[in-house]
């Protein structure tokens, strides 16, 4: 029997980055910022598998009054504490010059007290909060864009770029292992955090969706809330072998955009949270800026398709910070499919 192979060296994700700077494929501002958030991120996924021990779950607000954010809904504590971590992390780091998230009604420049950079940053701290509480996992997702060009105090309104402008996405998984699944336009990698040396390792080089698949995401409680080309869509899934599509389909639905777009990223799917009448007037439940544009990034770069049934994700031009959108995305042959029913039917 041949000698067993030397295993192929473990890489950091320091080294990844400096790699990709090297390669030009990251400034190095960029590349210090990413270090900061993953390392954010860090401390998020212990304050998540402390769990109840940490005295984190549950309801924010005090004195039996729920704290609603901006969405209208009721911040969870971890919510919160993930917000305050990344604000934290991220003020005083000088590659910022502002910050917007969804848990705060507008976006922040970064305080006076500190050097401003050139990049912002968007995140949704906590994604999944309604997971929290029944150990199931949930995430975090950020998006990198450019501050305008002689803009030193960025509003609202310098945020507002489609998603073919960032930089950069990514998201963290908290789930049976915490995951980093990052983006700087060249490929979508995965890394695993060490738990005993502290650091994401690299375990996935260039993720790739399949182009078809036989396994769909939606909540379909709101089947009948839906559009006609959604509901006509779904309906030839379900029909399976029987059907126009002549395949059997599965169904998943974790209910964290993290979690369930994780698995596509892994072995394909389509994910969707499509326009219902419930969440019309919004123009839907997901928000485009730090969900759907940052993981329309990611899917994208790992040879997927998005789109908002209509029009592709990141060429939406965003009107509002916490503007909503429908959306599709995964692997590419499906999200098509999806999309024909829409535009057949309009
Ligand atoms: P968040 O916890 O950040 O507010 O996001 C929740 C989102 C998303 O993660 C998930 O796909 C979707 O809400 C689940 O919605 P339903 O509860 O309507 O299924
Ligand atoms: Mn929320
Ligand atoms: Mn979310
Ligand atoms: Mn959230």
């Amino acid at each position: 029997p041949s000698l067993p192979q030397r295993p192929a060296p473990s890489v950091s994700l320091t080294q990844f980055l400096i790699e990709a700077q090297r390669a030009g494929h990251v400034s190095p501002d960029l590349r210090l910022l990413i270090e900061v958030v993953a390392r954010a991120c860090k401390r998020i996924s212990i304050a998540v598998g402390k769990g109840a021990l940490g005295g984190v779950l549950g309801e924010a607000g005090s004195a039996g009054e729920a704290s609603i954010n901006i969405q209208g809904e009721a911040q969870k504590k971890l919510d919160v504490i993930a917000n305050d971590v990344l604000m934290e992390a991220n003020a005083w780091g000088g590659h910022l010059a502002g910050l917007a998230s969804e848990e705060m009604d507008h976006s922040q420049p970064i305080p006076d007290v500190y050097p401003r950079g050139n990049y912002l940053l968007l995140f949704d701290p906590l994604d999944g909060s309604s997971n929290i509480d029944v150990n199931i996992s949930v995430g975090t997702i950020f998006s990198v864009l450019r501050c305008p060009d002689g803009v030193t105090t960025p509003g609202d309104e310098h945020f507002l770029q489609p998603g073919t402008e960032q930089v950069c996405a990514g998201y963290t998984t908290y789930g049976p292992s915490t995951m980093l699944v990052l983006t700087v336009g060249h490929g979508t990698h995965a890394f695993t955090l060490d738990r005993e040396i502290g650091g994401f390792v690299l375990t996935t080089r260039d993720m790739r969706i399949p182009d078809e698949t036989k396994e769909f995401a939606v909540n379909m409680s709101n089947q009948r809330f839906w559009e006609p080309p959604m509901q006509a869509y779904v309906g030839d899934l379900l029909a399976g072998t029987e059907g126009p599509r002549g395949k059997d389909f599965n169904m998943r639905w974790v209910a964290s955009m993290v979690a369930d777009v994780h698995r596509i990223l892994t072995r394909g799917g389509i994910f969707s949270y499509p326009l219902d009448s419930k969440c019309a007037a919004k123009g839907g439940k997901l928000r485009l800026m730090y969900e759907a544009n940052p993981m329309s990034f990611l899917v994208e770069q790992a040879g997927g398709a998005s789109s908002t049934g209509r029009q592709r994700m990141l060429e939406v031009r965003p009107t509002g910070l916490h503007q909503r959108v429908p959306v599709f995305m995964g692997s590419r042959r499906e999200v098509e499919t999806a999309v024909d029913y829409h535009l057949r039917h309009d």
